[in-house]
């Protein structure tokens, strides 16, 4: 019994040192940089405003967007691109209308309206802003679109 209650108190012991240790390896992604709490605040870039469609660097990409979309909302009462991009207001609006791809579901079938996997557009189209880009890029267009 004595052997047993001792028993006990070792093993209680290791598994409230043990995880104990673990915490006090864990650190934060900054690392042993301390916040600087008084550090001037980076302004927030400004999204591009109206300018002419971007030329595509592949024949797959999902054209980027060449207008600011601030306070364009996408839920599941309203959706603010279609009301410009859908094909009975895009004419209207001066607008390209969503290609056909959009009208396919993920089994291939051929919709009346827009596929729920094309239906949040920011998913794939991203509105521009005049930013550096972070890490230098070779990427060349291919041949055949090159000319765009
Ligand atoms: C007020 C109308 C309007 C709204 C709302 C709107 N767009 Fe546009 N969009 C346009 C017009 C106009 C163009 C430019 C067409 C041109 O000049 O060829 C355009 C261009 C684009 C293009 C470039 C197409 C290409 O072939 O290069 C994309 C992508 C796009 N919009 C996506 C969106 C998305 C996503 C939303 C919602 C977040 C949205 N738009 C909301 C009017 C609108
Ligand atoms: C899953 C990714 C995805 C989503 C979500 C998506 N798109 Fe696209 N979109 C693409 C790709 C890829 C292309 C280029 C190839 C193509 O036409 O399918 C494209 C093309 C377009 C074009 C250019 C059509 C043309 O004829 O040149 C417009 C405009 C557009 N999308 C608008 C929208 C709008 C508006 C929505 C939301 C209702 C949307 N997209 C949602 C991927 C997406």
């Amino acid at each position: 019994m004595k052997h047993l209650i001792k028993h006990m108190i070792i093993t209680l012991g290791i598994t409230l040192i043990v995880p104990a240790l673990h915490a006090a390896e864990i650190e934060s992604l900054r690392g042993a940089n301390p916040l600087k709490e008084n550090a001037k605040k980076p302004e927030p870039k400004k999204w591009q405003s109206d300018r002419p469609p971007i030329a595509r660097d592949f024949v797959q990409q999902p054209p980027l967007i060449p207008h600011s979309t601030e306070g364009y909302i996408i839920d599941t009462k309203s959706n603010k691109c279609l009301s410009c991009h859908s094909w009975a207001n895009y004419k209207e609006k001066g607008a390209t209308k969503i290609s056909l791809t959009h009208f396919t579901d993920r089994d291939g079938h051929d919709l009346a309206n827009v596929s729920a996997r094309r239906y949040f557009c920011t998913q794939c189209h991203v509105p521009q802003v005049d930013a550096k880009p972070l890490v230098e890029n070779t990427f060349k267009p291919v041949k055949g679109i090159i000319s765009r």
